[in-house]
């Protein structure tokens, strides 16, 4: 277990997990990574992301991906358990809702309309979390009445980030959304919430706000913007729209960050982008992984979507240039240079370090494999 001190009532969750069939064993692996968790401070339970014991810090899960007691199952299981007449405000989106499970056909996906993004985001009067993950057909409908994770995560790697943030931050996500457009499949924003955060309610409405009240959310195609945890982490969001056109990481998150990017992505769809140096960050995609210090597997098995600095910060400033960990929800391919979607990211040495050291091989600009 991994684990870092922590600011009251803050945090962020990060794990990823991976299974595989090796001598005919079925494994499921977990992906110990990071969770850093929010103690509780004064309320009962305040709406937050949890690790798999509720202890603070980042930290190596305990159990597996699916285990309703692990940091996924307390974290979106809180969606479950609210009352029904609680005052919490939810939004669950997907580009690939939920099958329909006695519906005979499984129902896919929203096809290509809309966001390549995923999603939950559950908050009261107080504070919240906003999940980002890569996992097909999760999490269930609210009135599924409890937590589950899909058969449709098992194959493959999967990944989620999820923060904490006091309740002022839920309008700025509201507005990375709106930029996102997302496929929103089940959600509640009630009236008590809804003045509070108008962006998270266009968004359950799925209405686009007004671009008088909102000039910024119509007319942009892509905005990043600091998202202090409520330990008081700094997280940079990155969002795009369709009418960004063109890749996230290579044309965007690498000069933004000042810093090259090893990037994991789900390499099995089509038109996917080679590595690319054009723009003076290297951005290489990684073919061969090694996360968590387990087993060594291709990228065409994990359906994570992550980046990493190959070098860590320098001299221990917070500065840009290395260090960097992004978490989100888009390939690097053509059609998605052309959907919503985005990655979250923060700059801490074990977080880095974690995902750093699971990066083996890479393929170089203009061909061929390197050590990453
Ligand atoms: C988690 O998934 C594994 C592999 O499919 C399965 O064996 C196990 O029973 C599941 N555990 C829970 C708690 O659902
Ligand atoms: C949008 O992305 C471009 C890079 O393509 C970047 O230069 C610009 O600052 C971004 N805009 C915002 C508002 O973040
Ligand atoms: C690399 O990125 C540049 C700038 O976005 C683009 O014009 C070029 O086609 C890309 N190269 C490859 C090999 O994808």
């Amino acid at each position: 277990m991994m684990t870092s001190p922590s600011s009251p009532r803050g945090g962020s969750a990060s794990l990823k997990s991976s299974q595989r069939t090796r001598n005919s064993d079925k494994m499921l692996l977990i992906l110990p990574l990071l969770v850093m968790c929010a103690p509780l401070g004064g309320d009962a339970s305040p709406i937050s992301c949890y690790n798999d014991q509720g202890s603070e810090g980042w930290s190596e899960g305990k159990v597996t991906v699916n285990d309703t007691m692990g940091a996924l199952g307390r974290t979106v299981g809180q969606l479950y358990s609210q009352e029904k007449n609680s005052e919490v405000a939810f939004i669950l989106y997907n580009d690939q809702k939920p099958a329909e499970e006695f519906g005979g056909r499984r129902a896919e996906s929203s096809g290509n309309r809309g966001g390549h993004t995923k999603g939950v985001v559950l908050l009261d009067k107080n504070q919240g979390f906003w999940l980002v993950h890569s996992t097909p057909h999760f999490p269930p409908e609210r009135q599924e009445g409890q937590f589950y994770y899909p058969s449709s995560g098992v194959n493959n790697g999967q990944n989620f980030i999820c923060v904490t943030y006091p309740l002022e931050l839920f309008q700025t996500i509201g507005e990375q959304l709106q930029i996102n457009q997302p496929n929103v499949y089940d959600c509640d924003v009630p009236e008590s919430l809804a003045s509070l955060v108008p962006a998270l309610a266009a968004v359950c409405n799925k209405k686009l706000l007004s671009s008088q009240i909102f000039p910024h959310v119509n007319t942009v195609s892509n905005r990043s913007v600091t998202l202090t945890s409520m330990g008081g982490t700094d997280f940079i969001s990155f969002a795009k729209g369709a009418k960004f056109d063109d890749d996230l990481y290579h044309s965007w998150v690498a000069p933004a960050l000042k810093s090259d990017l090893l990037v994991q992505f789900w390499i099995r769809s089509t038109g996917i982008l080679p590595s690319n140096c054009s723009l003076g960050w290297k951005v290489l995609d990684i073919e061969l992984i090694n996360p968590g210090d387990t087993f060594t597997f291709k990228a065409s098995q994990d359906h994570s979507k992550w980046a990493v600095s190959p070098k860590p910060a320098r001299g221990g400033s917070q500065g840009r240039g290395g260090g960097w960990v992004c978490v989100g929800d888009i390939n690097r391919n053509e059609a998605e240079e052309r959907r919503g979607g985005g990655t979250v990211c923060l700059q801490d040495p074990v977080v880095w370090k974690a995902y750093r050291t699971a990066a083996l091989q890479c393929e170089a600009c203009g061909g061929g494999t390197v050590e990453c």
